[in-house]
């Protein structure tokens, strides 16, 4: 008689497999500081401890050795009721970035209890069919491919206004990241439901309630009332479409009764907190970096009109300071069936994590891992690399000298808004370049000649801003 055997069995497991020792640390070197800095919402006070400690050079070393002592891996860790691997090789990273969302599903189960608490039929917390028409719903409202999306004219304007008004509020005093943040939302809402949204600081107070729930997956039962109320909000702002808004584009764009348009809104409003933390870490990195600002106030001297669009050296600065503090530092997938690997087999519904710090800040493979290197996403070399992926005319925004720098992910789950953030951010950037002379003000080590610290808290940087 013949039994068969689950596919989901730790009995299948063949690939290599850490010790219980080695286990406990990965948690507590990698996951858990990672995790306690607030994965869906930050905690201010986490951050600043993990910069004080420099808790992710740490996670970085642990992952180091492991890779050291197993070689290409995945390994599996011994967690009690669950497969949990981790990938310690760029091929491995590339294959399951590759093979999204099958075999390897973006809807692992820990982004399905954190994210439902807001957006329950997000794209990436779906599978199947639906996750097909909602990724496809995202990547028709973004633009996804088009390094300038069709309402870049309008965007643009409420950057430049934003900042402006921000900068006169500034005046003599300090940029801290309250004032920032407060300007970046304005622009937030008004790029995503219109300029009547400016002052709506409702929504965003429900998605940060939302989100700290979130923080808490399955720990904290759901507000039914609170995500009725935010959706309540989103689909008044899709009615009224204002012309020149995402919520105008939203209107327009063909939907299917599987791609739960509102249900994608809220992945935008929460990725839109951390693309406003990667602008403000730039800002730092240029504020104390003389030879790239002086690139980077050319480009912006250079470029008028429409051409300030598209401003390749400042969006590359956006992409180095996401690669230097990745804002998604664990990209989460799950097997859907048993996979083979050149170091055996993997069960099926293992958990797989890729920590892109360790791969961004490899100072064993990569030269530039510590410093301040835009021109690697500009680079004449990548493009000669046969993995070469480009999302823009001049800018790689994936895989950079067959290397896995992959802020905004890679493959069929890549993040269908980079654009649009790059768009917004480096524009951004460029109001504030433009406008006034930056200092940094605050006693961060941001210096050229040193290495970049494992972690930047975005909350306690301070700039000054003068004529
Ligand atoms: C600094 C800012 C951002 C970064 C670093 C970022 C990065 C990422 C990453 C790494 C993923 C893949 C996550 C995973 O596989 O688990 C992702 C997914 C996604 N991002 Fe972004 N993102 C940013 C901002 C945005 C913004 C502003 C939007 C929308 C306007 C957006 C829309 C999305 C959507 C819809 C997905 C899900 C894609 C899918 O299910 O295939 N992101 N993002």
């Amino acid at each position: 008689m013949s039994t068969t055997i689950d596919p989901r069995s730790a009995e299948l497991a063949t690939i290599p497999k850490a010790t219980v020792a080695e286990s406990v640390a990965l948690l507590s070197d990698v996951i858990l500081p990672t995790v306690g800095k607030g994965p869906i919402i930050r905690r201010p006070a986490m951050v600043g401890l993990a910069e004080t400690l420099d808790l992710d050079t740490r996670a970085i070393r642990r992952m180091q050795d492991l890779r050291d002592k197993y070689g290409s891996g995945p390994l599996l860790m011994k967690v009690p009721g669950r497969s949990q691997a981790v990938l310690l090789d760029p091929a491995h990273v590339r294959r399951v970035l590759d093979e999204t969302p099958y075999p390897f599903s973006t809807a692992s189960d820990e982004k399905k209890s954190a994210l439902s608490h807001f957006e329950p039929e997000g794209a990436l917390i779906s599978d199947g069919l639906e996750r097909d028409h909602r990724r496809k719903f995202n990547e028709l409202v973004l633009d996804h491919e088009a390094p300038v999306h069709r309402l870049a004219q309008q965007f643009l304007k409420v950057v430049d206004e934003e900042v402006g008004v921000l900068i006169k509020d500034v005046g003599e005093g300090d940029l801290n990241w309250r004032r920032f943040y407060r300007s970046w939302f304005r622009v937030v809402r008004r790029v995503v439901f219109g300029d009547s949204a400016r002052e709506d600081h409702r929504i965003i107070q429900i998605m940060e309630a939302l989100r700290a729930r979130g923080n808490w997956a399955f720990l904290m039962p759901h507000n039914e009332r609170q995500r009725q109320r935010l959706f309540s909000f989103m689909q008044n702002y899709v009615e009224r479409a204002e012309p020149g808004s995402l919520a105008a584009v939203v209107a327009d764009t063909p939907t299917t009764n599987k791609s739960a348009p509102l249900h994608q809104i809220p992945q935008w409003l929460f990725a839109f907190d951390p693309a406003g933390m990667t602008t403000f870490r730039a800002l730092a990195l240029l504020a104390t970096h003389p030879e790239q600002s002086e690139q980077a106030h050319a480009e912006v001297a250079e470029r008028r009109g429409d051409a300030r669009f598209h401003l390749p050296f400042l969006r590359a600065c956006i992409l180095e300071s996401l690669r230097l503090w990745p804002t998604t530092p664990m990209v989460l997938r799950q097997t859907k069936e048993v996979t083979h690997w050149d170091t055996g087999v993997m069960p099926a519904d293992t958990g797989i994590l890729i920590f892109a710090p360790f791969f961004h800040r490899d100072d064993t493979r990569i030269g530039f891992a510590h410093r301040f290197a835009p021109e690697i996403w500009l680079d004449e070399e990548a493009d000669k690399s046969p993995h070469r992926e480009t999302g823009e005319e001049g800018v790689a925004t994936a895989w950079v000298r067959d290397w896995p720098l992959i802020p905004f992910s890679h493959g069929p789950g890549i993040c269908p808004g980079r654009n649009v953030v790059l768009l917004l951010t480096s524009a951004m950037l460029a109001g504030f370049l433009g406008n006034c002379d930056v200092r940094l003000k605050s006693e961060h080590r941001l210096h050229p000649y040193e290495q970049l610290p494992g972690t930047l808290d975005n909350y306690s940087l301070r700039f000054s801003l003068s004529e």
